[in-house]
């Protein structure tokens, strides 16, 4: 068995978005910026796929900047709209990203920015009446706070927090790379100002992402250079990494309802058997609730044990890819942010799998048995 349980930190490339890149490293290899018909073919190619993005996500084409990524993009928002604005206070929460809490580490001492870190409940959920009395202390925040969190898959109340940041003219950034193409973003409803994501996550190339700037909240470039990206950002376009994005996200909104119900059945069968057969089984974060929880990501939480350093590594050894954390600072067994914050002392093992189209109903029975066999019988 070769079970591949990982798709936070990244999916497979989908063989359909494989087959839209193609061309693109083979005989339409112009750059964009040529003004002969080598280049304008491509030029074309990658303006139909942003238009496509920005119908999808119901904004204009205008607002789809391409990035090398999600780190890009976050890094992008951040620091663009810190300069634009002169902003001076910073809303956000300890389970970020590193991608953004390292972004906020930076700019708190280069620029003398203060950062309030929001209350979280005891699942992890944004305290939003503690968001809005910060809000009402600091004029004209920058508020970032993720939409779905990539260790333990808590939700935010993304709309929410869009209507609180237009009441109090704050500069609203949600890291959305989780979330993008698991989840239907309206932005003419929800007015977030700078979101974010990654193809990869979404069965599309690694290396290209995108941000999204509201047309009325410009900020300033974040790659000088050449004129690309309508000189938001310099450098010749990855482009057959923006066509596979493209191509991603619309199978991945064409398919989604389906998806959608598939994978939060995988979730939930796994939930239900790893109760059944690891006595103290929990989850971290508000897992059991599918309201408030991303379907493609589980955080299983496991009674201590000596034995909890090897599970990832006896795992793999099984045939099992799973993670004990976010990924994304690879290796890892190094302990993660996100639970220290949310568990501060608990010596509880910790796995994170998550989920994708291609992961059955057989792999998840393999891995509750596997695990099973890797946790110690406790004799009383
Ligand atoms: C929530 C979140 N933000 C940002 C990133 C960074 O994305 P990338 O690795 O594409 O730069 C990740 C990657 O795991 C993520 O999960």
């Amino acid at each position: 068995m070769n079970i591949y349980l990982d798709n936070a930190a990244t999916t497979p490339l989908d063989p359909e978005v494989f087959e839209a890149m193609k061309p693109f490293m083979l005989e339409d290899f112009g750059n964009p910026s040529s003004t002969h018909s080598h280049g304008r073919k491509v030029k074309a190619a990658i303006e139909s796929a942003r238009k496509k993005v920005a119908e999808l996500l119901q904004c204009t084409p205008g607002e789809i900047i391409f990035t090398s990524g999600g780190t890009e993009a976050d890094n992008a928002i951040l620091t663009g709209a810190v300069h634009a604005y002169g902003i001076r206070n910073i809303i956000s929460s300890p389970i970020e990203h590193h991608a953004v809490l390292h972004t906020l580490e930076h700019m708190q001492k280069e620029n003398q920015i203060d950062i309030h870190m929001v209350n979280l409940d005891d699942r992890g959920h944004v305290d939003m009446a503690h968001l809005e009395s910060l809000l009402a202390k600091n004029d004209r925040a920058l508020i970032s706070l993720m939409h779905a969190n990539n260790e333990i898959g808590n939700l935010l109340d993304i709309q929410g927090v869009s209507e609180l940041a237009e009441k109090h003219q704050a500069y609203f950034h949600s890291d959305t790379v989780q979330a993008v193409g698991h989840y239907r973003h309206n932005l003419q409803k929800t007015k977030v100002h700078g979101m974010t994501a990654a193809a990869h996550k979404f069965h599309g190339p690694k290396g290209v992402g995108f941000k999204f700037v509201r047309r009325e909240k410009k900020i300033l470039p974040f790659v000088y250079g050449g004129s690309q990206e309508r000189n938001m950002r310099g450098g010749t376009e990855n482009v057959y990494g923006i066509i596979g994005l493209a191509k991603a996200l619309e199978i991945a909104y064409r398919d989604m309802d389906e998806h959608t119900r598939y994978i939060q059945r995988l979730k939930s069968g796994m939930i239900q058997k790893l109760r059944a057969t690891i006595p103290g089984v929990t989850f971290h974060g508000d897992s059991e609730n599918p309201e408030k929880s991303l379907y493609t990501v589980l955080n299983v939480s496991l009674p201590e044990s000596e034995e909890n350093n090897m599970l990832l590594f006896n795992l793999d050894l099984q045939g099992i890819s799973a993670s004990g954390g976010s990924a994304c600072s690879s290796g890892a067994t190094a302990g993660s942010h996100v639970l220290a914050a949310l568990y501060p002392g608990s010596k509880r093992g910790a796995i994170r799998f998550s989920f994708s189209k291609y992961n059955t109903p057989e792999e998840i029975d393999y891995a509750v048995k596997k695990l099973a066999e890797l946790i110690p019988v406790k004799t009383f």
